[in-house]
């Protein structure tokens, strides 16, 4: 026997709960498939006894082409809601698709840059492929001087016939360049940092990279000091690090500056040098059509991803530049 009515109400009930097409696909396999549990009822009409199968026969006929209607109409009423639920509501508020995020170096880079800029400073960008004479002649490090051994350089070749003559190219191997070539065009009293990115032709480790970015910075005026410098220095460092920071200067050799000193912080018990600084010196300041009676005035260039290996707790330099995402996205929805 072949309870037609029990069987309908089941198809019924599990079609009612089929909530998407997937599962309508899924409930006509079942049902109405090849394999189906209604196919498998027609198909036994004819090992029924005779007297059963018009009964039967009928009966199942009808039910198929019932639940076929049914499953039509319910695939109707999904559409109709699909429908409705990409309809779109102008009255909702806004979604940010994901849209990547900025990288930890631009991040810190960022936040230095804002921080000058509060402090009063402008902001201007240099060439990466700089001329030999602004990296180091015009920076007093002439060719030969031991002070190019403190940048490796990657010179730019030159493929024209001799290049015999010609001014020599390379990648700036710091922003430092960008104090003469502001000098040249601005006068005092100037304020300024340069933000930028500079290589050298370097083994890499975990505190070394080939490529890296600096921010330069150049102030220059009547009666300044290195109390000015220390002052500066200490205001920016307590904005960035917080009040309680610890620094110390430490006198350092650089041939732009008299005298020089780097700039290091305390951080988790170790000194961490910053940045070089110094104040500029006489003859530079003479070069750009100065008395360097009257003017004065201090520079300094810094090391972004050191500050941002502080500010993350990054070991290894390395890891900026390797572009795994999962170092990335660590970084994700930070500003
Ligand atoms: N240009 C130097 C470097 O790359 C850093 C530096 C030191 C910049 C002293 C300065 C400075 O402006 O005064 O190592």
């Amino acid at each position: 026997m072949v309870d037609l009515e029990a069987l309908e109400a089941e198809a019924r009930t599990s079609l009612a709960k089929a909530g998407d097409e997937a599962s309508l696909d899924e409930w006509r396999v079942a049902w109405l498939g090849r394999r189906g549990r209604l196919t498998a009822v027609l198909r036994g009409v004819r090992d029924l006894p005779a007297e059963e199968r018009p009964r039967v026969g009928a009966g199942a006929n009808r039910l198929k082409s019932a639940l076929e209607e049914a499953a039509s109409a319910h695939r109707g009423q999904l559409l109709a809601s699909a429908a409705d639920a990409e309809s779109i509501d102008v009255t909702l508020p806004g979604r940010t698709p994901p849209l990547g995020s900025l990288h930890p170096v631009t991040l810190t880079r960022r936040q230095l840059e804002r921080t000058f800029r509060d402090m009063g400073f402008d902001v201007v960008e240099g060439p990466d492929v700089e001329l030999e004479e602004y990296n180091f002649d015009r920076l007093r490090i002439p060719a030969g001087h031991p002070a190019r051994d403190m940048w490796d350089t990657i010179w730019v070749a030159d493929d024209s016939d001799s290049g015999e003559g010609k001014p020599r190219q390379l990648l700036r191997t710091h922003t430092s360049p960008m104090q003469i070539r502001y000098l040249e065009r601005r006068d005092p009293p100037i304020r300024v940092i340069v933000p930028g990115t500079c290589y050298r032709y370097e083994a890499t480790d975990a505190t070394h990279e080939w490529m890296l970015t600096q921010i330069e910075g150049l102030v220059i005026d009547e009666n300044l000091s290195f109390a000015h410098l220390k002052g500066t220095l200490e205001a920016f460092v307590r904005r960035v690090f917080g009040a309680d920071i610890e620094t110390r200067f430490r006198c350092d050799y650089f041939p732009f500056v008299e005298p020089g000193a780097e700039l290091g912080v305390r951080w988790q018990g170790d000194w961490l040098e910053i940045l070089g600084c110094g104040m500029v010196h006489p003859e530079i300041i003479e070069d750009a059509g100065l008395d360097p009676e009257r003017y004065t005035g201090f520079a300094f260039g810094m090391g972004v991803e050191r500050v941002a290996m502080l500010r993350y707790g990054v070991q290894d330099i390395r890891h900026f530049y390797r572009n795994d995402v999962r170092f990335l996205r660590q970084f994700e929805g930070r500003r």
